[in-house]
């Protein structure tokens, strides 16, 4: 029952913003450049999110057809976006400003369902120990520096904190945990779930926010799996039953402002990863990095009113649909929500796409884009071809007339209606 909000909305927000979005160059910038604490002290000391507008990016949200929007709370860099009694390294200090109380009232304000990320990895703090992901791991010092460092007055700390978080801001809907890597890396441990007392701080979410849903990074299992910046090829299964699963992308590869990256996706391919998440019942969470001062960034603003216009026109075949239970054509990927089938066409045929199977259980066809009418036939398998008709199809085969044209849209859909047979 947890979930069903989630099945429903299938497309998400993801909003990583931070010090390192003043740092502009990727949020893992710290352990990239080797930064110390003086060096990244500096994003503190001038932090100035004048532009960040959590009801811009609610209505944003809104309009690119998401259900759900995400906000990192505190990323590995420790920075804390909201006014924690346990650290003077937050939002608050810096700049007066709970950014997480301005993130749930906005979202609650649009009907968006609120989900707030959180790293248990924490490079600032005094007793998180130098691992081989740590920015101070090429000090000559790390292993005295770690000698006076205590995991369990961290895990104290982490606890804390997610306690303030899940009783400091209302209902949560979804909490996403990043990351765990128990691994041996350059001879050193990694940090797995008894690192974070994973199986305590799970019960704590449990008993603080019943309704609401957990990933799986603490390393345990929980309520979905999280793929990430990769398309999945086949619904998620564990021991042969399928999972709840969301994969989190990104719209250039980087989580944080990266302002002089030019690997952005276009809206094409992001509809296309999100049509082919839901076609394997799984989400998409689609992450946007605000600029050093908070702002939406503009090319990102644009590829998601393009995602937006898309799913204005066609969100019926995203929002509440899920795996359709028959072989798609060559050119496409099917979805279905109740009597609905949706076919997305990757590909634009010449005259006719051809259904496996669908012969006799389409009542009504059409392009979801205008609401025009399809044509349909079934080919007679034994009919002789003639030079201008289509024939040969499989028998069962349904054949849908299209016009030579391409619809002017970013993904054209047709939806069938089933009869049900
Ligand atoms: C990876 C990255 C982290 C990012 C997360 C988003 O864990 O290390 O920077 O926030 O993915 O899922």
């Amino acid at each position: 029952m947890r979930q069903d909000w989630f099945d429903h909305a299938r497309f998400g927000m993801f909003v990583h913003f931070g010090l390192y979005s003043a740092a502009a160059r990727h949020e893992w910038v710290q352990n990239r450049e080797r930064l110390t604490d003086a060096e990244y002290r500096t994003y503190f000391d001038h932090f100035d999110p004048d532009l960040f507008d959590a009801r811009a990016i609610a209505r944003r949200a809104k309009e690119t057809g998401m259900g759900y929007v995400v906000l990192t709370t505190k990323h590995h860099d420790g920075f804390c976006l909201w006014d924690s009694a346990l650290t003077d390294f937050t939002s608050a200090t810096a700049v007066s400003r709970d950014l997480v109380r301005e993130f749930v009232d906005a979202m609650r304000g649009e009907g968006l369902k609120v989900g707030l990320y959180h790293s248990l990895i924490d490079w600032h703090h005094p007793d998180f120990t130098i691992d081989w992901n740590h920015p101070r791991r090429d000090d000559p010092d790390a292993a005295a520096l770690n000698a006076g460092r205590d995991m369990s007055r961290y895990r104290d700390h982490l606890h804390g904190q997610i306690r303030e978080l899940l009783t400091g801001y209302g209902d949560i809907d979804y909490l996403f945990f990043d990351f765990t890597y128990p691994e041996e890396k350059q001879g050193g441990l990694g940090k797995g779930p008894q690192d974070w007392d994973a199986e305590a701080l799970l019960a704590m979410c449990r008993e603080l926010q019943p309704g609401m849903l957990v990933n799986d990074r603490l390393g345990i299992p929980a309520d979905f799996v999280t793929p990430e910046q990769y398309q999945p090829t086949s619904p998620l299964m564990r021991d042969g039953r399928p999972v709840v699963w969301e994969a989190c992308q990104t719209l250039n590869g980087s989580w944080g402002y990266d302002r002089d990256n030019t690997d952005q996706k276009s809206a094409q391919l992001l509809v296309q990863m999100l049509v082919d998440s839901v076609s394997m019942d799984g989400n998409m969470l689609l992450n946007i990095g605000p600029d050093g001062r908070g702002a939406v960034v503009p090319r990102d603003a644009a590829t998601l009113s393009e995602i937006g216009e898309w799913m204005r026109l066609h969100r019926g075949s995203v929002v509440g649909a899920g795996h359709a239970p028959f072989t798609p054509p060559r050119e496409g990927v099917y979805t279905q929500r109740g009597d609905r089938l949706y076919l997305h066409l990757l590909a634009w045929p010449l005259g006719f796409v051809h259904l496996p199977g669908l012969a006799g259980k389409v009542s009504y066809a059409r392009l979801l884009s205008d609401g025009s009418w399809l044509r349909t036939s079934v080919s007679d398998p034994d009919q002789r071809a003639s030079h201008m008709t289509p024939a040969g199809e499989a028998e069962g085969t349904l054949t849908v007339h299209l016009p030579v044209r391409r619809p002017d849209v970013v993904l054209p859909v047709i939806e069938l209606v089933l009869t049900g047979e």
